[in-house]
């Protein structure tokens, strides 16, 4: 089957992309301590600049919000010096590049906050553990790990904190020379526990319903799309992952709250990550796309254990207008020539994904160098 339908340009909002094939957002550490990204950081975009559009690694819009060693912010003036060496780098390239705005809530450990308890919509702490900071004179490759912990229920000003913080975090990523701003609403993070009902058990005006529990993400993108016209804002979700103890009792019915609420504001795309095939990610029982396309007029972006013929079959047939790509982007900077030329991909060193320098982050060589 061919390919070609990956490579039919296409207008996301009002951004022209030359081809169809999106790079995930991927987590790989590689700022500095303080959560400031790093020349290496551009180095590595820069060799992914001719992926359709590039979103980049989640990226915290508060400290409250950052739980991840090495991962970037984007709330002070470094931060944003930082990025803007990665949107230039990016854009020397030919390349289009937006900011996930990210915000941990429950899943930052309290080694990241000075002690404190990390903040959440209910106390009820995440499943599972995460990476721990690297404790000081620690010479071991990999971090340490910690059980997620019961976090803070949030009143109302930490909510209104929050919201403010997006805002701060969207206009900081206009400054910092970004296309546009993805709003992470999926993986189990502050949005995606305000949105599904099992993490989300409040009983005041942001819990109970399905439009309840959508007016925590429906403020968020309110001040977003102050700071960035809304046909250059994009939301990621995952309304059917279980992941770290997400779960909401009627995701169909959430799918389509959220695809309203982008609508109604004018969102240029929904990222959706729905796996055609479980692996990193569980594939669905019941899968919500359907339910997306019939209220969100605008681009979808479907992601999860797609390779180029499946992702092409899926765009030609009208399922979703692009795919993104996380894995396959680790080892194939040039995964846009490879699916193009029919090449095989390189394999990732998953010991590398979340700890490192540039090995196994900014070596990976193109399919010709392969070859010599
Ligand atoms: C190393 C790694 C880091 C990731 N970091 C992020 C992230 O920062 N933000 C996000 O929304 N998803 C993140 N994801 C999820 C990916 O964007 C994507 O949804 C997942 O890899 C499934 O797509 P794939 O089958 O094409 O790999 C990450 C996945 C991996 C493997």
């Amino acid at each position: 089957m061919s390919v070609d339908a990956l490579f039919e340009p296409l207008t996301i909002g009002t951004l022209e992309v030359p081809n169809r094939i999106v790079m995930a957002p991927l987590t790989r550490a590689r700022a500095d301590e303080n959560h400031v990204p790093t020349s290496l950081q551009a180095e590595y975009y820069a060799q992914r600049a001719d992926a359709g559009l590039i979103i980049s690694e989640a990226t915290a819009v508060d400290p409250l919000g950052m739980g991840w060693y090495r991962a970037p912010g984007i709330w002070s003036d470094a931060m944003v010096r930082g990025w803007k060496g990665v949107s230039d780098a990016v854009h020397d390239k030919g390349g289009r590049i937006y900011a996930q705005l990210w915000h941990m809530g429950r899943l930052v450990l309290p080694d990241y906050i000075g002690g404190k308890l990390p903040i959440g919509p209910s106390p009820i702490a995440g499943e599972g553990e995460t990476f721990a900071p690297r404790p000081v004179d620690d010479t071991s490759h990999f971090l340490p790990m910690k059980p997620y912990v019961v976090p803070r229920e949030m009143t109302q000003a930490d909510i209104d904190q929050v919201i403010e913080a997006y805002r701060t975090g969207a206009r900081n990523a206009k400054a910092a020379g970004f296309d546009g701003a993805e709003i992470h609403g999926a993986n189990g993070y502050i949005i995606d526990q305000f949105l599904q009902s099992k993490t989300n058990q409040r009983t005041d005006g942001y819990g109970g319903s399905v439009e309840n529990r959508v007016r925590f993400l429906k403020e968020i993108i309110e001040v977003v799309v102050a700071e960035i016209d809304p046909s250059r804002v994009g939301l990621r979700v995952s309304p059917t992952s279980e992941r770290k103890g997400m779960g909401d009792d009627n995701p169909a019915a959430l799918t389509e709250a959220i695809g309203k609420l982008a609508h109604q504001y004018g969102l240029a795309y929904i990222h959706l990550i729905e796996p055609i095939a479980s692996g990193f990610m569980e594939k669905p029982d019941y899968p919500v796309m359907d339910h997306l396309r019939a209220v969100f007029k605008g681009t979808i972006i479907q992601n999860g254990s797609f390779d180029a013929k499946t992702a092409a079959d899926y765009i030609a047939s009208g399922k979703a207008e692009a795919i993104s790509f996380g894995r396959p982007y680790i080892a194939n900077p040039d995964l846009v020539t490879r699916f193009r030329d029919g090449k095989p991909l390189a394999q990732a060193n998953f010991d590398y994904a979340y700890v490192g320098e540039a090995t196994g982050y900014t070596d990976y060589p193109t399919y010709k160098d392969d070859r010599g």
